[in-house]
């Protein structure tokens, strides 16, 4: 493999143009190409939305007859396989590329190295894969989804600075400022699905959507035009009908455990879907469920829940990541905690690594992951 530090600033380029695409591939990943001639870009892509033209041949729409001889710098393997679209490998090569830099191979097994195979098998110099981890944080999700047929779970909580996240009475309107509630809109905004407990709804009486005057991004609409799926663990259906989240008619999936009475599974709207996915403690079975949006194609799910669900999914092992806005605030020892984790040893103790912490407004945002080393 030959590459330069110049392959990889392109490459840093495609990565660029890929982020474009952060709130519209979905369910799709998200993906840049970077054409490359004498040393200057010639043209560049990425892939807007599921159903249109991939990176690599909005690349090659841009560049025209100059794209012969270029070097295509993309993030993704191209594919190999004709979906909605056809097979970016056979573009590629009918445009008369000359080299093909690639940052990792798709994990999709429809295409997993059949692409770079293709363009190899024309005679084409194909080097890769160049900052392989930074593609794959590009698509956490996508890439879970095909490797584990999970989503990716990212958990994300308002808490004081003494890691509260609601009053004893349930209050917790609002821990955070107005930029820190923005900054989780655009959480919401990259998801696939959002999952809340029944106690959250009851007590928040939230909408669970992406609020387009809220997102503050230059493309607010196109963002917020596919609303992710909202998701209520509800064992026993006690969500009230008049709950503010039917005011919005886009889809929302109520989960219970099956011991429901027939009357209580009819009437409900008709963007309301209601399933069984029974767990052994009369619950909701998390596993179940993440596995069932995973069929559903959900690449990224944002858990926005109480301690109590929130608890069970870090005790099941089930989060990715752990999103907390920290305010500078103190709610006190009756407040709630931000997990049940009922814990009584120091060994016990769960460890988190912590991956950034930035400030957002007045509020402090730490993104965490559990820690698998410990
Ligand atoms: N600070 C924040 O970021 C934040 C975010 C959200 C909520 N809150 C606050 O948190 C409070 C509500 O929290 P909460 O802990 O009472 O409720 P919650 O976590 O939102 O919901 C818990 C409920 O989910 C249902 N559930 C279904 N399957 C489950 C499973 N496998 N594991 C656990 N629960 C399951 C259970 O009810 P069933 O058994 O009936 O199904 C359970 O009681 C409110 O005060 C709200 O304001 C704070």
């Amino acid at each position: 493999m030959t590459l330069s530090a110049i392959d990889f600033e392109f490459m840093a380029h495609a990565f660029r143009l890929a982020e474009r695409g952060l709130y519209t591939t979905m369910p799709n990943p998200r993906v840049g190409c970077v054409l490359v001639k004498d040393g200057q870009v010639i043209a560049e892509g990425w892939h807007i939305r599921a159903g249109e033209a991939h990176a690599e041949v909005n690349a090659l729409l841009a560049a025209g007859d100059k794209a012969r001889g270029a070097t295509a710098y993309v993030s993704l393997e191209p594919c190999s396989h004709t979906g909605k679209t056809g097979p970016c490998s056979q573009a590629l090569i009918d445009a008369g590329i000359a080299r093909l830099v690639y940052a990792m191979e798709d994990p999709n097994p429809l295409v997993s190295g059949n692409g770079i195979a293709m363009v190899r098998a024309a005679g084409i110099q194909v080097d890769g894969p160049v900052l392989e981890d930074d593609a794959r944080a590009l698509n956490p999700g996508f890439v879970r989804r095909m490797e584990r047929k999970l989503p990716y779970v990212r958990c994300k909580m308002a808490m004081s600075i003494d890691g509260r996240t609601a009053m004893a009475s349930g209050e917790s309107k609002w821990i955070t400022g107005p930029k820190a509630r923005a900054d989780v809109q655009r959480l919401r905004a990259r998801s696939c699905a959002i999952i809340s407990g029944v106690d959250s709804i009851l007590q928040d009486n939230a909408s669970l959507t992406v609020r387009v005057d809220e997102l503050g991004l230059p493309n607010a609409d196109e963002a917020a035009a596919k609303q992710p799926l909202r998701v209520i663990l509800d064992s026993q259906l006690r969500t009230p009908r008049t709950a503010l989240m039917f005011k919005q008619s886009t889809p929302i999936l109520l989960v219970h455990n099956g011991k429901v009475d027939a009357a209580q599974l009819q009437g409900w709207p008709d963007f309301v879907e209601l399933i069984a996915l029974p767990g052994k403690d009369g619950r909701i079975d998390l596993t179940a469920l993440l596995r069932e949006l995973a069929k559903r194609h959900c690449n990224e799910v944002l858990v926005e829940a109480g301690a109590t669900l929130s608890g069970s999914f870090l005790r099941r092992g089930l989060l990715d990541e752990i999103i907390m806005y920290m305010a500078p605030k103190l709610l006190g020892s009756n407040a709630l905690p931000l997990f049940n984790l009922p814990l009584d040893t120091m060994s016990a103790a769960l460890s988190l690594k912590i991956k950034d912490i930035r400030a957002v407004g007045r509020d402090w945002r730490i993104t965490a992951a559990p820690d698998t080393e410990y």
